[in-house]
C-alpha cells in the first residue's frame, strides 16, 4: 500500500507494490526495505571513511565520502569530480563553502547501483534522467561525545527527492529521523529509526528533514551508517 499520504507520525515500514507513486507522483514521503542486502565487503567500507574536514567542532564526529553523476536506465556515468556546494540559504553550517570530499569507492557505488536497479528504484525512477549524488557517511558516537546526523538543523538539500538508506545503528540511542511539512516549524509528519536495511525517500521541495544526536547506548564508541542518495530529474 502507499503510505505517503499518512500523517502518523509514528508509521513503520511498508514494502511497495505496483501502486506507489513513481519519481514525479511523490507528494511527501515512502519508506521501504532495499534488496538485495549489502554484504560484508560493503558494510566494511563505512569503517574505510576520512573524516569530514567541514566540521566546526573538534570532535569528528562525521566520516563521509561523496560521488555523483548522471543517472539513467544504462546506469550511471560518474563524474570525476567530488565537488559539493550548497547556499548558505539551504545549509547554515557548511553553507557557501565549495566541499571536495573523498571520493566513494567502487564497492560502495557498486552496490548503489544495484540497489538502483532493483524492482523498487526501477519503478520509482522510470526512464528519466537524473543529477545523481551519492553521500556514504558515517556519524560516531562515544562516552563523551555526541554525533550528529544533521548539525544544521531541520533543512532541505536543493534537490527533487532525497532518499536516507540506513546500514547499520551500532551501540547508539537516538538517531531518530524526523520530516516536517512546509518550513521548519510545520508539522511532524515522520518519526523513525530507520533500521538497518530500512531506506527513506521524501519529496525535498515539500518537506523538511532532520535526524536527532547520537549517544553510546554502553560506554565506547558508537556509530550509524546511512548513504544519502539525491535525485534532480534532467528535464
Ligand atoms: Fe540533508
Amino acid at each position: 500500500m502507499g503510505i505517503d499520504e499518512s500523517r502518523d507520525a509514528s508509521i513503520g515500514v511498508e514494502h511497495l507494490d505496483k501502486n506507489e507513486p513513481c519519481f514525479t507522483e511523490l507528494e511527501r514521503f515512502v519508506v521501504t526495505t532495499l534488496e538485495p542486502l549489502p554484504d560484508e565487503e560493503v558494510m566494511d567500507s563505512f569503517a574505510q571513511l576520512p573524516d569530514d574536514d567541514y566540521l566546526k567542532e573538534e570532535w569528528v564526529f562525521r566520516k563521509r565520502a561523496y560521488a555523483r553523476g548522471i543517472l539513467t536506465e544504462a546506469g550511471i556515468e560518474w563524474h570525476p569530480d567530488t565537488d559539493f556546494f550548497q547556499s548558505r540559504e539551504i545549509n547554515e553550517y557548511a553553507g557557501d563553502i565549495k566541499r571536495i570530499f573523498a571520493p566513494a569507492g567502487e564497492v560502495i557505488r557498486d552496490y548503489t547501483l544495484k540497489l538502483l536497479r532493483g524492482p523498487f528504484y526501477r519503478h520509482f525512477l522510470g526512464n528519466g534522467r537524473y543529477h545523481f549524488g551519492l553521500h556514504q557517511i558515517r556519524i560516531v558516537c562515544d562516552g563523551q561525545h555526541e554525533g550528529h546526523p544533521v548539525p544544521e538543523g531541520y533543512h532541505q538539500d536543493g534537490f527533487d527527492v532525497v532518499a536516507i538508506h540506513c546500514f547499520q545503528r551500532d551501540n547508539i540511542i537516538g538517531g531518530k529521523s524526523f520530516l516536517r511539512e512546509g518550513s521548519p516549524d510545520g508539522p511532524c509528519i515522520l518519526e523513525n529509526d530507520l533500521d538497518p536495511g530500512v531506506a527513506l525517500l521524501f519529496n525535498d521541495h515539500r518537506l523538511y528533514h532532520y535526524a536527532t544526536p547520537i549517544t553510546s547506548r554502553t560506554p565506547g564508541l558508537g556509530c550509524r551508517d546511512m548513504c544519502v542518495l539525491t535525485f534532480s530529474l534532467i528535464p
